[in-house]
């Protein structure tokens, strides 16, 4: 791989659309902690697979015993404040969270502090039933620094937000479903099929309207409802000029299956 900290794989997109962009984890001696190096490499690699028009949906994942056991503690752990502060600390994981194009986050084992943060910043996340997740920073004599407070509590809500933060405890993933953290359970042997076979679907869709779909529900954390509802109304008003919804619909009614070119 051209990546010290990483695999990228690409499935698919021979045809020049449709495919996905795969990124693994890939410090298993450090259970993937993130460290400055895996934020570079993940960043180069969403910044080439954005570019990619075959690529139409990424999914990161990690190993069978740690997505990510978090930041990591040990390259953290001299830092002084002015470090953090100058290096404007984890600022860069917002790339990944302004991905434009649809990420999934396929997660078994422990995803824990950054693991369970940046496992929320993707727009999809698809757990094994070993996941368990948790932001356990308190215990570090710290707080979660890479949106834990944040996500977790818009997706959580505060009651179970404060548990979680304040404790440090982990939850399984039948807790991180109910909770609205994890979207779908899965058997752990059928973990990455069933997230390549969720991507796949998803870069089977115009990327247009895919992006167009993410932005929008985005958005819903950002603005008001009048304001997200008129987000929603201008984006699905501006899909009209697209050469897909013209075919999609077109499709439906012909009783045949669509073929999108993302044009
Ligand atoms: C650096 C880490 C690490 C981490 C694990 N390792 N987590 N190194 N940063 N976050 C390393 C261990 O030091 C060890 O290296 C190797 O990975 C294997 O881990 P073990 O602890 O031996 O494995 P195990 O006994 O199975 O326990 C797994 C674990 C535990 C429960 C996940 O590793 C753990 O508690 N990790 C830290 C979890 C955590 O606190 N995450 C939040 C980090 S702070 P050696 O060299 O000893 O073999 C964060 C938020 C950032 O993410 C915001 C501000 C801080």
């Amino acid at each position: 791989s051209e990546f010290e900290t990483i695999l990228l794989e690409r499935k698919g997109g021979s045809d020049g659309k449709g495919g996905v962009g795969w990124i693994t984890l890939n410090r298993p001696k450090a259970l993937n902690a993130l460290n400055a190096q895996v934020l570079a490499d993940i960043t180069a690699a969403l910044d080439e697979l954005e570019r990619d028009d075959s690529i139409g949906a990424v999914v990161l994942t990690g190993s069978e015993k740690a997505f990510a056991a978090g930041a990591d503690i040990k390259e953290m752990a001299t830092k002084s404040y002015m470090d953090m502060f100058l290096a404007d600390t984890f600022a860069g994981w917002d790339r990944l969270a302004n991905f434009r194009k649809p990420t999934i986050a396929a997660v078994a084992g422990y995803a824990l502090g950054g693991g369970c943060e940046v496992a929320m910043m993707c727009d999809i996340l698809i757990a094994a039933d070993t996941a368990k997740f948790g932001q356990p920073e308190i215990k570090l004599g710290v707080i979660p620094g890479m949106g834990g407070s944040q996500r977790l509590t818009r997706a959580v809500g505060k009651a179970k937000a404060m548990d979680l933060i304040l404790t440090g405890r982990n939850m399984g993933v039948e807790e991180a479903e109910r909770a609205g953290v994890v979207s779908r359970i899965v058997p752990a042997d059928q973990l990455l099929d069933t997230a390549l076979e969720a991507a796949q679907t998803i870069a089977s869709m115009s990327l247009p309207a895919a992006m167009l779909a993410k932005a929008a529900v985005n958005r819903s954390f950002e603005t008001s409802l009048a304001e997200g509802l008129l987000f929603e109304r201008r984006a699905f008003h501006s899909l009209f000029a697209t050469d897909d919804q013209k075919e999609g619909m077109a499709a439906f009614t012909e009783k045949r299956p669509p073929n999108f070119t993302n044009s």
